[in-house]
C-alpha cells in the first residue's frame, strides 16, 4: 500500500489568520497562491478549511453539510477546484459531540462522515478532540475515524488534534493517523512557539515516515493579526520558527494570509535547503544534542542534529536570548561522525558553501536567531587519503604495541 504522507506534509489551513471568515473566494484565491506564489514548486500540497465551514444542522438523511452562505456553489466544486490547480483539499470535523466552534461533529456518525468527505474529493481531515462525551476513551474516538476513513477506499490523510492529552504520540500511528497534535494551539508570539517547540523533546522516536508528530500550523507571517494574533514575532523569530520545525520534521501548515505574503515571509516559507531537511526521505525528528553531558552552551543556546538520508547531518544552532550574540560549537563526535572526517558545511539558509572542516563547526548566532547548517562527510578515499597515524599528529601510538 502506497504512503499517504512518507515525508511530513505540507500545506496551508485557514484558522490561524481567518477563523470564522471564511468562504469559497478565499480558498479558490489560496489554491491560485500556491501556484503563483510558487509554494506548489516548493512542496506544499494541501488546502484546508479549518472549522466553520458546516451548518447549523446536518441534513434530513444525517449527513454534514455546509454553510450555504459561505459556500454557495458546494463543497464538491470547491474540491474540483483545488484539484484542478493540482492541489489537494482538505477539511475539518471533531470527535465529539460538536466542533470546537459549536457546530455538529462526528460522535456517533464517524462511517456516515468519512464517507461524505470521501464522496466529496476530501484528501485531508483535520480531527479534533472538542465535546468528547464523558466516559469515552479518547484514543478509541480516533480508532474509530481512522477505521471509517479506511473503509471509504479514498486515501485520505488522517490529521489528529487531540491535544497531546493522552499522548497521542504513542497510540497516534496505531489508530491510522499521518499526524497528530503533541500540544495545545500555537498563537502568534514567540513564548507560545518556542514553549511548544521545546515540548516536542522527548516525543522525536514516535516521528517517522507516515506518523508525524504536529507541534500545530506554522504562524509565520502572520505579523500579529488574524485570529491566533498574540504580539506576532519579529522576522528573525520567525525564521527561528521555521527553522525549528523543519528540524522536527514536523508538518508544514502555513498559518498566514498566503495571498500577500512580504519577500521576508515568502523567503522564510519558500526556503528550498530548510524544506529539503524537512522533507529528507529517511524521516527523522531532530532533537536537541545540547543536554546532559553536551550542555556546552546552558538551555538558551541549543544545537540539534537531525540525521540526513544521504550521510549527512543538519544541524541548528539555535540562540533563544533576547541580548546576547554567541559563538555556538558543535563536535563533530556529537554528531557520530570521526572526529577526523573532513566535512564539507553548506549554510541552508543562505545556501552557501562555507567550505570544508575537521573535528568541529562553529557558528556565530545573532540574539533570537539561528543558523542551519548540513554537514557532509567527504568521500571516504579523500578523507583518508593520508596515513592514518599521521592523522594523530605525533605517531605515538600509547597502547598499541
Ligand atoms: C481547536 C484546534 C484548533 C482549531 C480550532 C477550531 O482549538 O486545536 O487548531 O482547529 O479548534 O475551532
Amino acid at each position: 500500500m502506497k504512503m499517504i504522507a512518507p515525508t511530513p506534509p505540507m500545506g496551508w489551513n485557514s484558522w490561524n489568520t481567518f477563523g470564522s471568515n471564511i468562504d469559497e473566494r478565499l480558498v479558490r484565491e489560496v489554491a491560485d497562491a500556491f501556484v503563483t506564489e510558487g509554494m506548489t514548486k516548493a512542496g506544499y500540497e494541501y488546502v484546508v478549511i479549518d472549522d466553520l465551514w458546516e451548518a447549523d444542522t446536518r441534513t434530513r438523511d444525517g449527513r454534514l453539510t455546509w454553510d450555504d452562505s459561505k459556500f454557495p456553489s458546494g463543497i464538491p466544486a470547491l474540491a474540483d477546484y483545488v484539484h484542478s490547480k493540482g492541489l489537494k483539499f482538505g477539511m475539518y470535523s471533531s470527535s465529539g459531540v460538536r466542533t470546537c466552534a459549536g457546530k455538529p461533529a462526528s460522535y456517533g456518525y464517524e462511517e456516515v462522515d468519512a464517507q461524505t468527505f470521501a464522496d466529496w474529493g476530501v484528501d485531508f481531515l483535520k480531527y479534533d478532540y472538542c465535546y468528547k462525551p464523558l466516559g469515552v476513551s479518547g484514543p478509541m474516538l480516533y480508532r474509530r475515524m481512522g477505521q471509517a476513513l479506511r473503509a471509504t477506499g479514498r486515501p485520505i490523510l488522517f490529521s489528529a488534534c487531540e491535544w497531546g492529552h493522552n499522548d497521542p504520540a504513542k497510540w497516534g500511528r496505531s489508530v491510522g493517523a499521518h499526524m497528530w497534535r503533541t500540544t495545545g494551539d500555537i498563537s502568534d508570539s514567540w513564548e507560545s512557539m518556542i514553549g511548544i517547540a521545546l515540548k516536542q523533546g522527548g516525543l522525536e522516536d514516535y516521528a517517522g515516515p507516515n506518523g508525524w508528530n504536529d507541534p500545530d500550523m506554522l504562524v509565520v507571517g502572520m505579523h500579529g493579526r488574524g485570529n491566533v494574533a498574540d504580539g506576532g514575532m519579529t522576522e528573525s523569530e520567525y525564521k527561528v520558527h521555521f527553522m525549528l520545525w523543519c528540524m522536527l520534521a514536523s508538518p508544514l501548515m502555513i498559518g498566514c494570509d498566503v495571498r500577500s505574503m512580504s519577500d521576508v515571509t515568502r523567503q522564510i516559507l519558500l526556503n528550498p535547503g530548510l524544506i529539503a531537511i524537512n522533507q529528507d526521505p529517511l524521516g527523522v525528528q531532530g532533537r536537541s544534542i545540547s543536554i546532559g553531558e553536551h550542555d556546552w552552551h546552558g538551555p538558551n543556546y541549543q544545537v540539534w542534529s537531525k540525521p540526513l538520508a544521504d550521510g549527512s547531518v543538519a544541524v541548528g544552532f539555535f540562540n533563544l536570548t533576547k541580548d546576547a550574540d554567541r559563538g555556538m560549537l558543535v563536535p563533530w563526535e556529537a554528531l557520530a561522525i570521526h572526529d577526523r572526517r573532513p566535512c564539507r558545511v553548506l549554510d541552508l539558509w543562505t545556501g552557501e558553501d562555507l567550505g570544508v572542516f575537521d573535528r568541529y563547526f562553529e557558528a556565530r548566532v545573532p540574539r533570537r536567531d539561528a543558523t542551519v547548517v548540513k554537514i557532509s562527510p567527504l568521500p571516504l578515499v579523500a578523507a583518508y587519503a593520508e596515513p592514518v597515524r599521521a592523522q594523530f599528529g605525533s605517531g605515538d601510538c600509547g597502547e598499541c604495541n
